[in-house]
């Protein structure tokens, strides 16, 4: 068997022994606990800014609901670009290959999570974040242009720095325990994708052309501000009752929030230094978003 099939029954039998349904993992009859978080406060875009110490603890709780419901919205969009650019790569794929069962288990998997993310967010009360216009013109192009290498660093950007994220949710007892138990789900699920991924970035290293290498290599660079971007922006603090400018403005300047930037990236940062990923300007740009010290 070649290595890639090899990987992919790996991968297989791992979903068969640990896989969830969150429609009987998850106690969506239970009800919220009052005064736990949605998110740690550690983790908030706010956290220690001027702004914060003058939350009431009650304001604190509300903003985490919305950082939540806005990084459930991201997850969303994200995972749907990314099974819509699986479907594609497994068009005219062998349908008896492993390969082409595991990306088809992945995607399952990744509509199991879409639907537990919306289920959440119906759960804590908070409406969803539309994209904003701007942002959907670059989204919905993206199934069509995530192949080969593209495909490979796009899926760890949008799983690898949330998985850092998530790991810390899961386990902090403050927590609402909705919420503590989807990210451990996800966590299990998409400790899966991350290996993949990372074996197909390594694997298409080998054989990409210098152009494949290259023209990722620099679009990379953006992917740090729109990341960003996604993180904290003026409707989010809107809808947490807090002066949108001020608040956009405080988080953006947050050395807090730019160290859990920086803890996100740290394991991917390292992996696509060792693989010679970033080219030209690529790795400044995401120091300038903050996620690179
Ligand atoms: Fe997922
Ligand atoms: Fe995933």
């Amino acid at each position: 068997m070649k290595d890639t099939e090899q990987n992919a029954q790996r991968l297989l039998n791992g979903s068969v022994r640990r896989s969830y349904d969150s429609a009987v993992d998850i106690d969506w009859d239970a009800p919220l606990e009052e005064g736990k978080y949605f998110l740690p406060p550690h983790l908030s875009t706010l956290y220690e800014t001027p702004l914060w110490h003058e939350l009431t603890p009650a304001q604190r709780v509300e903003l985490s609901r919305h950082e939540l419901a806005n990084l459930l919205s991201v997850g969303h969009w994200f995972e749907n670009v990314l099974n819509q650019a699986l479907l594609r790569m497994i068009f005219e794929a062998d349908p008896t290959a492993r390969h082409t069962h595991y990306a088809l288990t992945e995607i399952g998997d990744e509509c199991r999570h879409m639907l537990m993310f919306g289920r959440l967010m119906e759960k804590i009360g908070a409406p969803y974040f539309r994209q904003p216009k701007a942002q959907l013109a670059i989204t919905r192009k993206l199934p069509g242009r995530l192949r080969g290498l593209n495909l490979w660093v796009g899926a760890l950007i949008g799983e690898e720095i949330f998985d850092v994220w998530q790991r810390r949710i899961m386990d902090d007892p403050g927590m609402q325990p909705a919420v503590r138990r989807m990210m451990r789900i996800h966590v299990v699920e998409e400790a899966r994708h991350i290996q993949w991924a990372r074996e197909g970035v390594a694997r298409r290293m080998r054989y990409a052309s210098w152009w494949e290498k290259e023209s990722l290599g620099r679009m990379v660079g953006f992917g740090g501000q729109f990341f960003n971007d996604q993180l904290m922006h003026r409707r989010l603090y809107a809808r947490a009752g807090l002066d949108p400018d001020e608040a956009y403005r405080q988080a953006a300047a947050n050395p807090h929030f730019r160290q859990v930037k920086q803890e996100g990236f740290d394991k991917l940062r390292r992996f696509f230094d060792e693989q010679g990923i970033f080219r030209g300007k690529a790795r400044e740009r995401w120091r300038q978003a903050g996620f690179i010290a």
